[in-house]
């Protein structure tokens, strides 16, 4: 794959555009925005010893809840696998464990270890939370209800906002991809899933709520530049959950998105479809379990654009 530093053309133009825009959010914050979707300097110093690391790493991230999450951690993590022929971890860092029960058909047993103990360990390491899936090239880490108080315990620590990228460093050897599907808020798992990550989506549904938290988030990737001077790439919003039949709403919001994040939005659009909930509820993907759905077919696509961006 190409090396982490590339990044599509289209982002590398926002800066310049972003010139242009008189929108709501102003200059100050278009400014720090440009400067996350520029390719980083080079490093300074490397906290987890991962220079020598293979796997794209991307959080999936938004400040709301229920916008699509983790239906889209999961199908991206196993499109890519299936589809793309990639080695993928799917890592869950919600402590509601949605990966796992979205997937509970696909399961093998193969560790006892959860998430919240990995990050935990005096040496944290998530090579020992590694569980197999029965759809190829796929692997998860489980989350369970400890990893609430798993945050709290590890706020206390020295190098806080840093375990999560140390405790990939392993991991990241063995995998092509790693795709973190991360908790609704800005807590600590949150701020470390951002520093571990080279990239992050953010699935966002056609709401202003919405894009007020995407705006929150935006913030955040700006305070980590300053303060730990490392902050992943936008590799782009996601519009989730359209109901293509609301054609006015639809374009209105569109057009707001594009007034503050020009250049920003994916050309894949996750349309409402139940065939993704009731995949959930198979515990399948929806590639198995309703190959010939749209669901089926935007998440294909979004796999598509994706890798079509890292590369
Ligand atoms: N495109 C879609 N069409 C229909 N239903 C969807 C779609 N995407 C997600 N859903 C359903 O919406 C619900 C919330 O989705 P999901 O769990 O992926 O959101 P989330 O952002 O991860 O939520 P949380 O903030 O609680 O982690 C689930 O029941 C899911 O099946
Ligand atoms: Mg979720």
């Amino acid at each position: 794959m190409a090396s982490p530093s590339k990044i599509p053309q289209s982002v590398n133009a926002l800066p310049q555009r972003a010139q242009s825009l008189s929108n709501a959010l102003g200059q100050k914050l278009w400014n720090a925005v440009g400067t996350l979707v520029q390719p980083p300097g080079p490093q300074q110093w490397d906290a987890t010893n991962t220079l020598a690391s293979r796997a794209r790493v991307i959080a999936v991230s938004a400040q709301k809840g229920g916008v699509g999450k983790t239906t889209t951690a999961v199908h991206l993590a196993a499109g890519l696998a299936e589809r793309h022929g990639l080695h993928v971890l799917l890592i869950d860092l919600d402590a509601q464990g949605h990966v796992a029960s979205s997937l509970r058909a696909h399961l093998r047993t193969g560790t006892d270890t959860y998430v919240s103990q990995a990050l935990l360990a005096h040496d944290p390491d998530l090579a020992s939370a590694v569980v197999a899936t029965t759809l190829p090239r796929l692997h998860i880490t489980l989350a369970d209800k400890q990893l609430s108080s798993t945050e709290a315990q590890l706020a206390t620590r020295m190098g806080r906002d840093l375990i999560l990228a140390r405790a990939l460093r392993t991991v990241r050897a063995r995998f092509d991809v790693i795709v973190m599907d991360c908790p609704p808020n800005l807590g600590l798992l949150t701020l470390n899933a951002l520093f571990a990550a080279d990239h992050l989506l953010v699935p966002c549904d056609l709401s202003v709520l919405a894009l007020e938290g995407v705006d929150d988030l935006m913030r955040t990737l700006q305070t980590l530049q300053w303060t730990l001077g490392k902050c992943p790439q936008v590799l782009g919003l996601l519009h989730t959950r359209v109901d293509r039949r609301n054609h006015k709403q639809n374009a209105a919001m569109r057009r707001a998105i594009g007034q503050s994040y020009q250049g920003l939005s994916l050309q894949t659009e996750i349309g409402i479809n139940t065939a993704l909930p009731g995949a959930q509820l198979q515990g399948k993907v929806v590639f198995e379990s309703q190959p010939e759905s749209s669901g089926a077919r935007d998440y294909a696509a979004l796999c598509d654009e994706v890798r079509g961006r890292l590369d």
